[in-house]
């Protein structure tokens, strides 16, 4: 005899109604896992930015004490070196001073470098593509990548926040080009469709296995591709990143910028 539940339908309603719920508990603790996982992840990350941003801060205080520090120090004492030689020895006391020049212009440059390390201010003053093209220029002067970037319909600036996100994830990805992929070019391709900012970084390196990366997080290496994927998530975008072992690197980026250009 075929039992029979309330519906009628025999025993296949409480077979099915079961068979449900286990998927349901099986989804809801794969999704709490998901969850723990991002959210340890997220706590991981939190602790390597604030120790990496106490380093750059210690960074930055050793260089203006080290470098500038020391610069201005013996710019002082040039000063009155010529001060002592200008009235007995002027040719000397123009050598020194062009010295006192040469310091000066040294210390300039290494001011300068600073302040471009903290923000660079191409990015406020000519926005994203100017500052890009010159972090690109910098970031692989010496290697033999070349750089290309397109750029498709992005004419005005984007709203400023957009701008420091794209600016250090391209900073990211182009270290990590120079870095890890032995490539021969990079291109980074920036696209505005249908209300979506659109970007692609590519190179022709080695690649790498994608599965690796997550389990090679440790001290103060393994945490570029993370962020790239948190400040993305931020933006409310969306990440694909194609490591194609022996043939190179792709990451694709898609952001909504409704409301998100500048002037
Ligand atoms: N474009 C690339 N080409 C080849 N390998 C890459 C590329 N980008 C990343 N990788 C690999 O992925 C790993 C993880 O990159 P990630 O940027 O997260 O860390 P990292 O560069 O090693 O350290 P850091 O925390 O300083 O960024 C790298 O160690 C490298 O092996
Ligand atoms: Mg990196």
């Amino acid at each position: 005899m075929v039992a029979r539940d309330d519906c009628g339908h025999g025993c296949c309603c409480k077979y099915f109604s079961e068979q449900y719920r286990q998927k349901e508990v099986a989804e809801n603790r794969a999704l709490s896992e998901h969850l723990y996982k991002q959210s340890q992840e997220r706590g991981e990350l939190l602790n390597h930015l604030i120790t990496a941003q106490e380093d750059e801060r210690k960074r930055v205080a050793r260089e203006l004490h080290d470098d500038l520090g020391q610069s201005l120090g013996a710019l002082a004492l040039q000063i009155e070196a010529v001060e002592k030689l200008i009235e007995k020895d002027s040719e000397s006391a123009i050598n020194q001073l062009n010295l006192t020049r040469d310091l000066i212009k040294e210390t300039t440059d290494r001011m300068y470098d600073l302040i471009l390390a903290l923000r660079p201010s191409t990015l406020d003053d000519l926005g994203l593509i100017s500052a890009l093209q010159s972090h690109a220029e910098r970031c692989l002067e010496g290697s033999d990548i070349a750089f290309e970037l397109n750029t498709d319909g992005l004419t005005g600036r984007l709203e400023p926040e957009m701008e420091t996100t794209l600016y250090r994830i391209y900073q990211e990805a182009l270290t990590n080009v120079r870095r890890h992929s032995g490539a021969k070019k990079v291109s980074i391709t920036i696209t505005m469709v249908d209300g979506y900012l659109e970007s692609e970084i590519r190179d022709d390196g080695t690649g790498f296995d994608l599965s690796r990366f997550e389990s090679n997080r440790e001290g103060s290496h393994g945490w570029g591709l993370l962020g790239i994927k948190e400040r993305v998530s931020q933006m409310g975008g969306e990440l694909e990143i194609t490591a194609l072992p022996g043939r190179g690197t792709i990451i694709r980026m898609r952001f909504p910028i409704t409301g998100r250009i500048g002037g």
